[in-house]
């Protein structure tokens, strides 16, 4: 019943059963993660669940840190009794996804936030009556994640998203015991993070002119340190993208000088890939890129730095005097060498800063920067190259990872044409690929859905896209490889989308699909 699939769990005769009585035991260190807890059912249910440390091990639910290695660093062990809860980790990561296994024990009302008790449709409060019993399964549960790195990315460029639906995301995210939101801010159509020493880029790069409509937004400093903490108390790492040296008009809107003609162009309303990027021979475009960078990076305690590097024609710098001699003074043999010159240097001051970069697969192409990390898109041969040069992978192959691609032929205007990616495909991903022997796997460190969202204006048809495939891709990033089969998913995902119901999910309906 729960998603993704734990590792090792049995079910026992009985039912705990939450009441007005029910205390949450947390120790200081761990009770944020008990405050996550009890701010969501206190609501849901209308019970007081009070914190505190106390000594009756009778009727509690209770959260703590133990010493046991199996557990790792994000695994868990929750026993349930007739008598009370314990969830036990290393970290409070653990403790979480306990916590989250927890509330899928319960009745999926418990992730209603408008209180319970009053009928569908009907406004709740936590003063309404309650007519629902908040048993709990007795159960013993011990589990950890399979990968690291259990990723979504959002492209909020093609069409904005704004914050409220941001946090959706990332608290449905969490449910599904995923770790890493992969943020994509700079496109051709849009440039959509607030950069103080460069103003422009969101006055001028954040909108584009549809038939004498404005389009855009952005996202101001503020509001992204909010998303963080949003984030962090989640156990989400998020990882910023600044694309470069291609698609990255948008940003050539707001400052021509980057480009190599510097001519003045216009944020484009175009999809696809555009022939003007950053000029590779211009000193200004290395200091341009290097500040907005260090301002990004002061934005994101996470560890890594996504440059994008995926896509970006060469046609320019051919005929750039300056590219040229570029070229020429760094004894580079063609365009290739000199994009990969591009991605090496901003390695270096990445690096410098204590951050690590990560690039699109064209980054191994011209030879790869010395620490990075690839994100295998274009299918799994990139990530194959780059873990057997000893190189970290993450996985999103366009033929099971891409939730911008339809569920079902015919479905609307999408990206991918008569290309699919049913929930079912999703579900049939490895992201080890067989090629590889033992040591090269573990540069494997997990995979990621992507939404780009040209053809995706709305929430509804966002929300249609993701789910249940995200749910799908979760189970494959946290639970052991041969844990279960589709079958036993989809009568699991019957349960899991009443849960996606309560919390307002639009997921994909279509019955072929589930
Ligand atoms: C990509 O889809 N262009 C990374
Ligand atoms: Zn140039």
């Amino acid at each position: 019943m729960i998603i993704p699939q734990p590792q090792k769990i049995e079910f026992k005769e009985g039912n705990f059963i939450l009441n007005e009585n029910t205390v949450v035991s947390a120790a200081n260190e761990v009770k944020s993660v008990a405050e996550f807890l009890v701010s969501e059912l206190r609501i849901s249910t209308g019970l007081p669940l009070p914190i505190e440390i106390c000594d009756s091990d009778k009727n509690q639910i209770s959260l703590s840190l133990v010493d046991n290695d199996k557990l790792e660093d994000e695994g868990y062990e929750l026993l349930s009794t007739i008598d009370g809860i314990k969830i036990t980790a290393q970290t409070p990561a653990g403790l979480f996804y306990g916590c989250q296994s927890l509330r899928q024990l319960l009745p999926p009302e418990n992730f209603d936030n408008r209180g319970a008790g009053a009928p569908r449709n009907v406004a709740r409060t936590s003063s309404s009556a309650i007519n629902i019993e908040w048993n709990i399964p007795c159960v013993s549960i011990i589990d950890k994640p399979r990968f690291k790195w259990r990723g979504m990315m959002l492209d909020p460029c093609r069409h904005f998203w704004d914050i409220d639906f941001v946090k959706k995301l990332i608290n449905l995210m969490a449910l599904h015991k995923m770790n890493i939101f992969h943020w994509h801010f700079t496109e051709d159509q849009g440039w959509r993070i607030e950069i103080n020493k460069y103003p422009e880029l969101t006055e001028i790069g954040a909108w584009r002119n549809e038939d004498g409509k404005k389009y855009g937004g952005f996202y101001t400093q503020k509001q992204i340190k909010d998303v963080v903490k949003y984030a962090a108390d989640r156990f989400i790492t998020i990882v910023p993208e600044i694309e470069l040296p291609g698609h990255s008009v948008a940003a050539i809107s707001a400052y021509p000088e980057l480009s190599c003609s510097g001519e003045p162009t216009e944020v484009p309303i175009t999809w696809g890939i555009h022939e003007n990027v950053y000029c590779a021979g211009k000193e200004n475009t290395f200091t341009f890129l290097e500040n907005v960078i260090s301002e990004v990076m002061d934005l994101f305690p996470g560890k890594y730095f996504h440059i994008g590097g995926d896509e970006c024609p060469k046609a320019n710098w051919k005929k750039c005097p300056k590219c040229q001699e570029r070229i020429k003074n760094e004894n580079l043999k063609n365009e290739d060498e000199l994009q990969s010159y591009f991605i090496k240097r901003m390695e270096k001051f990445i690096n410098k800063n204590g951050k690590r970069l990560i690039g699109w697969d064209e980054i191994l192409e011209g030879g790869l920067a010395p620490n990075a990390t690839v994100m295998s898109w274009r299918g799994i041969e990139g990530g194959i190259a780059a873990s057997k040069q000893g190189h970290d992978v993450i996985m999103c192959p366009v033929t099971h990872c891409y939730f911008d691609f339809p569920q079902k032929p015919k479905e609307k205007i999408d990206i991918g044409g008569s290309k699919t990616v049913p929930t079912k495909k999703v579900y049939e991903f490895e992201p080890v690929p067989e090629e590889l022997s033992e040591e090269e796997a573990k540069h494997v460190l997990g995979a990621q859905g992507n939404l780009w969202t040209e053809h995706i204006p709305t929430v509804d048809r966002a929300e249609e896209m993701l789910y249940p495939r995200a749910c799908a891709l979760a189970e494959k990033l946290w639970s052991e490889k041969d844990c279960s089969d589709f079958e036993n998913f989809e009568k699991r995902l019957e349960l899991h989308l009443k849960r996606l119901d309560v919390l307002k999910v639009n997921y994909f309906k279509s019955l072929n699909n589930i």
